[in-house]
């Protein structure tokens, strides 16, 4: 028999994108939280995050009968009419704790929770990114002979999550016990993705060393472009001419102003920490971060270059705040930490971002957020794109060009066509290019 009975703890971003596709691969899934008025909205068919498709495989899935939700991971495990639950999938943060390290007190807690609650032979599985040696570590947690523990990380990409979910590039299954990697892998065998069955360590490995890897690789496309325009060049026809190599690949490769969101700046600070504790200095995530922080500095150079050398008291248009178009996420968006530095510098910011139409308080501080493109232009000394939202190229920029106080747009996502802006009577300056 295929379909399994599946909970899942935890409906974030990653939980709930899990429990609604699992679903729709025919195994009946009963998500929980601890969180009351989350529930009660799913429950309402209300999905709080902006992800394509979500909301309907969710609603597709409750009509099948195939997906619930209910408060407290007890009600998910618990559930003496129908037959036991095979397989409990721990989707709860695992934000960054202290010294860059990551915080498993959620982890913990769960553990704590369901210990004594999980039927005999269930499956545990990890999907948060863990350290390694949570998954052994989980296992002692839970005390319990007759449980497994398997490591199977996610690598969704917020804003695809379900496409990335249902065409997965891999799966990766790692488990010290092989018959519970097994039936964990069997759950995805309908998507026929590479499966790669490994131990509980090095799966729970491979998601830093992937997403350390591919900030290390923005990190050094960022550094190419501050080269790239020392020396003349331009860094879309190098990016292009490096992604020919098959070795390089084409994506990953646009400079912008600097990476964040909640993966990436979590994850290196933490393998820096992990690798720390192991006695080693993992010197290139460590300048990763660096270049990451300096390529920030470059873009207010060039904001401060833009408008004569002082941002003090200068009015500066922001177009996008989220940390990457097709999200309406703002945590460690580099949008937001440019925001910061020029507003240290004395600028007065007024921010529109298509996905974040108001202020946040807390997070959008010192940012007046508008709801019109027109408004953050209006008298602005400067324009510059922080998210590559594809809207901003189709916006009508000689409307713009009317209310600004002075005509420059500082591209940060090399977004916008050059020729376009000068015709509406911009000077367009973008990253990396001659
Ligand atoms: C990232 C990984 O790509 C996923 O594989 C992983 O599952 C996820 O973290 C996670 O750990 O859960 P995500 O944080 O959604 O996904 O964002 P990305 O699309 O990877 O973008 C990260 C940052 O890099 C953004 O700030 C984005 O604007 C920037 N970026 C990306 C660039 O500056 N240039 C690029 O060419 C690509």
């Amino acid at each position: 028999m295929f379909a399994r009975r599946i909970a899942v703890i935890g409906t974030g971003y990653v939980g709930l994108t899990t429990g609604a596709c699992l679903a729709s691969l025919g195994h009946h899934v009963v998500c929980a939280d601890i969180d009351p008025d989350k529930i009660d909205r799913l429950n309402d068919g209300q999905i709080d995050i902006l992800e394509p498709g979500l909301p309907e495989l969710v609603a597709e899935n409750v009509a099948a009968g195939r997906l619930e939700f209910v408060l407290g991971a007890r009600q998910a495990i618990v559930r003496p009419e129908e037959p036991a639950v095979e397989v409990v999938f721990l989707c709860v943060p695992t934000p960054m704790g202290e010294g860059g390290a990551a915080d498993l007190a959620a982890v913990q807690a769960v553990a704590n929770e369901v210990r004594h609650l999980l039927p005999k032979g269930c499956v545990v599985v990890n999907k948060s990114t863990v350290p390694v040696g949570t998954a052994e570590a989980t296992r002692k947690m839970l005390g319990r002979r007759d449980v497994s523990v398997v490591s199977n990380p996610e690598f969704l990409r917020e804003g695809s999550a379900v496409h990335d979910f249902l065409h997965p590039d891999r799966i990766v299954v790692g488990s010290d016990a092989q018959d519970a990697a097994e039936r964990v892998a069997a759950l995805y065998s309908k998507l026929g993705a590479p499966t790669q069955l490994t131990d509980a360590a090095s799966a729970e490995m491979v998601k830093y060393a992937a997403n350390c890897f591919l900030a290390m690789k923005l990190s050094y496309v960022n550094a190419l472009a501050d080269l790239c325009e020392r020396l003349g060049a331009d860094v879309i026809e190098v990016t292009e001419g490096m992604g020919y190599d098959r070795r390089i690949g084409q994506t990953f490769l646009s400079p912008g102003p600097g990476w964040g969101g909640s993966c990436f700046p979590k994850d290196t600070h933490a393998l820096l920490q992990i690798a720390a504790a192991a006695g080693m200095d993992f010197e290139l995530v460590g300048a990763s971060l660096r270049t990451n922080e300096t390529t920030r500095e470059r873009v207010v150079d060039k904001v401060r270059t833009a408008v004569g050398g002082s941002l003090a008291g200068q009015r500066i248009g922001l177009l996008g705040l989220t940390f990457k178009a097709g999200t309406d996420d703002l945590r460690d968006s580099p949008s937001l930490a440019v925001a910061q530095l020029l507003r240290a510098e004395g600028a007065e910011l007024v921010g529109y971002d298509p996905a974040c139409p108001h202020d946040v308080p807390g997070v959008t501080d010192g940012i007046t957020v508008v709801d019109d493109a027109l408004d953050a232009a209006k008298d602005a000394a400067a324009l510059v794109v922080l998210t590559e939202w594809p809207q901003f190229r189709t916006l009508d920029w000689t409307a713009l060009g009317g209310v600004v106080g002075a005509p420059v747009v500082i591209d940060t996502r090399n977004l916008l066509d050059p020729d376009v802006l000068r015709r509406a009577g911009f000077a367009w300056i973008g990253l990396g290019r001659s």
